[in-house]
């Protein structure tokens, strides 16, 4: 078999969704309206998306590992979500005032995650990132904002720098900013960072970190590398913001930040947040979030004017928040105890399989979170972004679109999986078999 017929094959069997594509390109910049979900040929359109499948316009039904870009940890539609969603619309859906919904679910976010002395809701995690930057650079008069190269924090435009290779292409253009107060540190090496940290420390309003590179590839941390830039922050009084918008409530109910021993000045939180509806929470030191306190007019600290937005704190983001959390908090062992064994044997077994055929592999990881790196002669190991870069990314571009095409097993094409707590063993094993039929066309 060659790759073409993959292609084909999926040609033939998505009709309607390549006619579909077809007119969205007269109306959508490529097509799309997040340029990440463009894959070649074309993307698949769905049509209904229903526990751990996604249903396309073909009636193509797909496992999906892709889940919501990872927001769903309970998978598509569940039931306690949607019954709470419906009875919440016939009562109205933005009152544009405010409601008692966002109260329950602050709330419940404080109790998991008591580092959130205050908190503001947006409705993206773009908003919630930027607010956390504002915050910072206005809390320490300072200017310069410390990323991660291939971190990504969201289409906001101070934080649209160093996000793909070669990292060095400005992609914030059109927004008045002056990338030259944005530095970028490289994940994992601690000596590196802190030297250039040392460099502009007395500039430096804060450091903004995302506790695995999700975006960039489920890249984990090493060696303590964020234990170690945190406690530069502290020494040097620069504010430690973490990006939790992945990995709260994923790889804990209590946040990245309890599991690496980390005490944030300002964290954000996204996608499960939001249960399926579109979120961004900015959360951290009373101290630093009452800086945009509106109220107090004789309020001298007033000095940082955040929005949330038309959309914000509305009813039904609210419940569909509110019922996942309180889903998770009341069956925590049963869910990530699930999931991340699940996620474990995933990544032991599938390293396993390309051990065994003799196809150098690296799978990353952590909890219910993975994706797999074809090394080469460039690439042996995975510790940063730039390794993810140099690795085959077309090897990983056939497999995954393999897998879609053959299998109806969905990955977005590069990207890493997730397994929702509708994910079983057999999906697995489903994923296990299907790679060792992959392997053995001789694609790879
Ligand atoms: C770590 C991280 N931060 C921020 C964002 C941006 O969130 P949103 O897409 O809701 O704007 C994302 C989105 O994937 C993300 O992965």
């Amino acid at each position: 078999m060659n790759v073409n017929d993959d292609v084909e094959f999926y040609q033939q069997h998505t009709k309607n969704s390549h006619l579909l594509y077809k007119n969205s390109l007269n109306l959508f910049p490529g097509g799309i309206s997040h340029n990440i979900r463009y894959f070649k040929p074309y993307p698949f359109f769905v049509k209904k998306a229903i526990g751990k499948y996604l249903i396309d316009v073909d009636d193509n039904r797909y496992t999906d590992y892709w889940m919501g870009h990872w927001a769903l940890i309970l998978g598509h539609s569940p039931k306690n979500v949607s019954l709470a969603l419906s009875k919440q619309i016939k009562n109205g859906t933005l009152y544009g005032t405010v409601n008692n919904a966002s109260i329950e679910l602050a709330d419940t976010i404080q109790k998991l995650m008591p580092k959130a002395e205050k908190m503001r809701f947006s409705s993206t995690g773009s908003e919630a990132t930027m607010y956390a930057v504002r915050l910072a650079r206005a809390a320490s008069r300072k200017r310069i904002v410390a990323k991660i190269i291939g971190g990504w924090h969201g289409f906001n435009s101070s934080l649209l720098k160093s996000v793909n290779y070669p990292f060095e292409i400005e992609e914030g253009l059109g927004l008045d900013i002056d990338s030259k107060y944005v530095i970028s540190i490289p994940f994992n090496d601690i000596d590196l960072s802190l030297k250039l940290l040392n460099q502009i420390k007395e500039d430096l309003a804060c450091i903004i970190v995302e506790p695995i590179l999700a975006g960039a590839g489920c890249i984990i941390p090493h060696n303590e590398y964020l234990q170690r830039l945190q406690e530069f922050s502290k020494k040097y009084n620069i504010i430690f913001i973490l990006d939790e918008i992945v990995t709260g409530f994923r790889l804990s109910i209590h946040g990245a930040y309890k599991i690496f021993k980390l005490d944030p000045d300002l964290f954000t939180l996204g996608k499960i947040a939001g249960g399926g509806l579109p979120i961004g929470v900015v959360c951290g030191k009373n101290e630093i979030l009452s800086l945009s306190n509106p109220i107090d007019k004789k309020n001298k600290n007033l000095i940082c004017s955040i929005g949330g937005g038309t959309f914000a704190s509305n009813p039904v983001t609210m419940t569909a928040g509110l019922k996942t959390l309180q889903f998770l908090k009341n069956n925590e062992n049963q869910v990530y105890s699930k999931i991340d064994n699940l996620g474990k044997y995933t990544r032991k077994e599938l390293q396993k399989i390309f051990d065994e055929n003799n196809i150098e592999i690296k799978i990353t990881g952590i909890g219910s979170l993975f994706n797999i790196h074809f090394l080469n002669e460039k690439v042996k190991e995975i510790n940063n972004a730039n390794d993810v870069a140099l690795a085959d990314k077309e090897k990983l571009r056939l497999y995954h679109f393999a897998l879609i095409s053959r299998h109806k097993i969905f990955f977005l094409p590069f990207k890493m999986g997730a397994i929702s707590y509708q994910h079983s063993k057999t999906d697995v094993d489903y994923l296990l078999k299907s790679t060792r039929s992959i392997i053995d066309s001789k694609i790879l």
